[in-house]
């Protein structure tokens, strides 16, 4: 693989609990290559969230590895941007501290990371509320929060966990628009677990279907649509057959019954 930048390879976790061992992910094995966007669907409970939290080096596999940029994972990596299936906000900070949070950590210079982060506020519609607090936000505006705090610094690694399942219909679409917009200015390598089968259509080069639990993947699928995607390509003759493609595998498995 030429320029590949995320390497999972035969990924596993159990997790020991009282009630017996859970099998969560069972030997996952996939490249992703630098700037590439791939969606991840699967049925709920079938390891999405635990296999995006070892790519990040914030949960230890059971077996397998996940390298990033060609170095293995074995701590919590700082060149990524994660959107948790959670927003989990810090409660006194404002959204303009939230969003500037992990820049802050990092110590880096306020008068550069201050415009871009009020910048992205106002891009998801944020703007006039920089200085309000967690518990003053609607689930999606903390929802939107935590994307701007995780584009803040650009980085080449964006891994998120549903990051527009709290929104409603509407600003759900607007998102996956200017997401679409950020990715194409600045493209960065981007995991997206969602559970919407046009939305992983519409914004992916590559569909990663996984299985019911211990997920396992059951197929992967190329997006062969024209970008900017935009609102038009739910217009597009094989965007219907890509997601009739994707209903059938997840009728086949079980996962859907007519
Ligand atoms: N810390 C934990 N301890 C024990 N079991 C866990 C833990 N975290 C996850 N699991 C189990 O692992 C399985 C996969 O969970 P995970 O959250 O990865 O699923 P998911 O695919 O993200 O589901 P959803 O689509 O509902 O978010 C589930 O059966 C869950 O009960
Ligand atoms: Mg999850």
């Amino acid at each position: 693989m030429t320029d590949s930048y995320l390497q999972i390879r035969d990924l596993r976790k159990a997790f020991p609990t009282r009630q017996g061992e859970t099998r969560a992910l069972d030997g996952v094995s996939l490249t992703i290559a630098r700037g590439e966007f791939v969606a991840v669907l699967g049925p709920s409970g079938c390891g999405k969230s635990t296999m995006m939290l070892m790519v990040a080096g914030l949960l230890r596999p059971s077996g397998g590895e996940v390298r990033v940029a060609g170095r293995p994972v074995d701590k919590p990596i700082t060149d990524v941007g994660i959107v948790f299936q959670n927003p989990v906000l810090l409660d006194w900070l404002t959204v303009l501290g939230n969003a500037m949070f992990v820049a802050n950590l990092r110590h880096l210079p306020k008068a550069e990371v201050e415009p871009r982060a009020r910048e992205l506020l106002r891009a998801v519609g944020l703007g006039g509320f920089e200085q309000h607090r967690p518990y003053q936000l609607s689930g999606g505006m903390k929802q939107r929060t935590a994307i701007c705090r995780a584009l803040v610094l650009d980085p080449p690694l964006l891994l998120m966990d549903e990051p527009f399942g709290a929104l409603d219909a509407l600003t759900r679409e607007q998102m996956r628009l200017d997401l679409e917009r950020l990715w194409l200015q600045s493209p960065k390598t981007v995991v997206f677990v969602t559970h919407s089968v046009a939305e992983a259509v519409l914004l992916a080069d590559r569909v990663v279907i996984l299985s019911p639990r211990p997920g396992r993947i059951e197929r992967i699928i190329d997006i062969d649509l024209p970008r900017p995607r935009g609102l038009q390509a739910r217009r597009h003759p094989r965007f219907a057959e890509y997601e009739q493609a994707i209903t059938d595998i997840f009728l086949a498995g079980g996962v859907l019954r007519a």
